[in-house]
């Protein structure tokens, strides 16, 4: 018997490779697992609930900056005129447009077809160049070192491996170049709300509920040391905690959410107190960091 460098034990049984077998059948798992969050996303591009037509692009990105005004200033759009732009998870593209506003050679992925014929038709009513792939944020198409920015809000904690994700992220950036990616915050309000409804009842933790109900199957939330762990290879790392919309429930609700007792709790919500007391219980985590200049592999 022999440790790989993963901790497995690979040994031979009945002629058979057993390490072999179980990371074949991890790796069948997070196949599945991406299959179910990319149907997901086609099912329901995000933000798509803001919308009472589907294509009206500039509805939703009123709405969006309305309900997320932190956006701008963590993505700094503004200042990356003639900079190689990578957003990973484009959405429904309201921000990848952002960036070909403002200039940048940007280039967008998902792993959502719908998604991506979305954020085209967004560029394209624009008059905007769009360069939009379908790809995988765990195995970027790219090579090293190609980027000034890589932008992702939103989508790594849908992944099933998020540190690879970040990993990708890191490979891919230029030397002295910068990350911003926004993950799920844990606790925070949001988390706290679906055990109420869901969790206390079925005895599952806080975490276990948002992987099994929060948008797509298999969404993750990080702590601070957790995030701070898995940018540990960047510089500079700062990390900002907001409230999401729906921490406060300022957001429409999603047809889960229709019926009279959530009305009720949208009306009587304690928003003020709520801002107040629960600063630490934020749903959104704006995180930067840079890929250091001397960087070992
Ligand atoms: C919550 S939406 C965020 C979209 C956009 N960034 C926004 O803020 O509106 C998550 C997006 O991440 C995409 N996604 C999830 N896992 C992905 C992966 N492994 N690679 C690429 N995109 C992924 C989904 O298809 C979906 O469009």
């Amino acid at each position: 018997m022999r440790k790989t460098s993963l901790g497995v034990h690979n040994f031979v049984l009945g002629g058979v490779r057993v390490t072999s077998l179980f990371l074949s059948s991890m790796a069948t798992r997070a196949n599945a697992l991406k299959s179910a969050i990319a149907d997901f996303w086609n099912a329901e591009p995000c933000g798509t609930r803001y919308l009472s037509q589907s294509f009206d692009f500039d509805a939703h990105a009123a709405e969006r900056y309305r309900l997320e005004p932190y956006i701008a200033d963590f993505a700094q759009f503004s200042s990356s005129a003639g900079l190689r732009v990578l957003e990973i998870g484009v959405g429904m593209g309201a921000d990848y447009s952002r960036w070909l506003q403002a200039g940048a050679r940007a280039t967008g992925i998902d792993l959502s077809s719908e998604s991506l014929s979305r954020a085209a038709e967004r560029c394209q009513r624009m008059g905007l160049q769009a360069d939009l792939r379908q790809a995988d944020a765990e195995n970027l198409p790219f090579a090293d070192d190609a980027f000034d920015i890589v932008y992702s809000y939103g989508v790594m904690h849908h992944s099933p491996d998020t540190a690879r994700c970040i990993a990708e992220a890191w490979r891919v950036l230029k030397p002295g170049g910068s990350a911003r990616i926004m993950l799920y915050h844990h606790p925070s309000l949001t988390g706290l709300m679906l055990w109420l409804r869901y969790g206390i009842r079925r005895r599952q933790s806080v975490r276990r509920c948002v992987y099994e109900r929060l948008e797509s199957p298999g969404t993750k939330t990080f702590t601070r040391n957790e995030v701070l762990a898995l940018m540990s290879k960047f510089d500079n790392v700062r990390v900002r905690q907001v409230y999401s919309p729906g921490d406060l429930l300022i957001h429409r609700p999603s047809v889960r959410f229709q019926g009279r007792p959530y009305q009720l709790l949208w009306t009587l919500f304690p928003r003020g107190i709520i801002r107040r007391l629960g600063k630490s219980l934020g749903l959104f985590l704006l995180i930067t960091g840079k890929k250091p200049h001397c960087s070992t592999q």
